[in-house]
């Protein structure tokens, strides 16, 4: 059976760095706080002429040169983003644009902070159906354009910046052995909808509006969720935490990862962190997290790695591939 495999990964971060310090001039909140309450000790944030696009530019750029190919060889781009350049069009066909690609098919996906995994399970469905050979999937966010700046509850947390994965078609075994994408798993429900959400649109208020949450009703569906996704994974696979080599879950509150990896019973070596790096970037956090540990690596060819989050809508979603 045909698997989507990993061929090459990379990210792209912008210039600035913004540390805890650097927020309590801001708004009344502490580096204690901070780090106490979510992990978090710095995030990036996109300067002028620093956009969601150029950052997905930048990541696709590595991702292709990571795996020795050039945008003639990809046949769809999928970025998932709620902070696009343009309310249309799609910040895809602006990455696409800007590598000079004229050929194939590029769109925008929008599941919030469960972006990433919803992108990669759709690049797996056209891969495995025969639709596209390779898919560039990219996440990317310029979140500190829609924070509210005097909001102490949200602004702390966020970050800006942008990874990639490229996904191929290989020949598989069709059992868990196989390299590539294993199993997914996605969930939403929109009942959820005011507890983290944007005031504004286009066909709302015309406006692109502010981040809005509140913060202790995510936090305590959170866990519940991810281990919902993720039990479902391994069921789907017959595989279980202990055959794990890695856990990279959406970075958004060191607290959630722990509990969650707690109640998992996946002990804590295995799981990557880089909250306190980049803080929340959204749909971006996963692959920046990916492109950190690859990078160093942790994570090698052959590892059985899951992927989590949940986010806006809510949604929620979790892949397991063999890297
Ligand atoms: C946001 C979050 C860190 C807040 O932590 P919390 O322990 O729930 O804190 P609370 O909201 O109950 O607020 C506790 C107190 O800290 C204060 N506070 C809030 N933000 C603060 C900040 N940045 N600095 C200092 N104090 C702050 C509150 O005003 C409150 O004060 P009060 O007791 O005088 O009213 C936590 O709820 C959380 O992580 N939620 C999930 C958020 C998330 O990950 N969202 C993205 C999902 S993709």
């Amino acid at each position: 059976m045909i698997r989507s495999v990993v061929r090459g990964f990379g990210a792209s971060l912008p210039k600035r760095v913004m540390t805890n310090r650097e927020i309590e001039e801001k708004v009344d909140t502490s580096d204690e706080w901070i780090v106490q309450r979510t992990g978090i000790r710095q995030r990036y944030i996109a300067g002028e002429g620093e956009t969601t696009a150029s950052l997905g530019e930048g990541a696709a750029r590595a991702a292709l040169a990571n795996a020795g190919l050039t945008p003639a060889d990809i046949d769809v781009i999928i970025v998932a983003t709620s902070t696009p350049d343009n309310t249309f069009p799609a910040t895809a066909v602006n990455i696409q644009n800007r590598l000079g690609m004229h050929h194939g098919a590029a769109f925008d996906l929008q599941a919030v902070c469960s972006g990433f995994v919803f992108a990669v399970t759709t690049a797996d469905a056209y891969i495995r159906g025969g639709l596209a050979k390779r898919v560039l999937v990219i996440g990317a966010e310029t979140f500190s354009r829609i924070l509210d700046w005097n909001d102490r509850t949200t602004c702390v947390l966020f970050g800006d910046g942008a990874g990639a994965l490229i996904l191929e078609a290989q020949e598989g075994s069709g059992t868990t052995a196989d390299r590539g994408v294993l199993t997914a798993q996605l969930r939403s429900d929109g009942a959820h909808k005011e507890k983290l959400f944007v005031d504004g649109g286009p066909s709302t208020t015309g406006t692109v509006g502010h981040l809005r949450m509140e913060g202790r009703e995510v936090f305590k569906h959170a866990v519940g969720m991810i281990t919902d996704v993720i039990e479902a994974a391994f069921e789907a696979t017959g595989t279980t935490a202990d055959d794990l080599d890695w856990l990279v879950p959406h970075q958004a509150n060191r607290r959630i990862i722990d509990g969650s990896a707690k109640k998992l019973g996946i002990p804590l070596e295995k799981v990557v962190i880089t909250v306190d790096l980049h803080g929340n970037t959204s749909a971006a956090s996963i692959p920046l997290a990916l492109n950190v540990a690859a990078s160093d690596g942790r994570i090698k060819k052959g590892d059985l790695v899951l992927l989590e989050a949940m986010g806006g809508g809510f949604t929620w979603g979790s892949v397991l591939l063999r890297w």
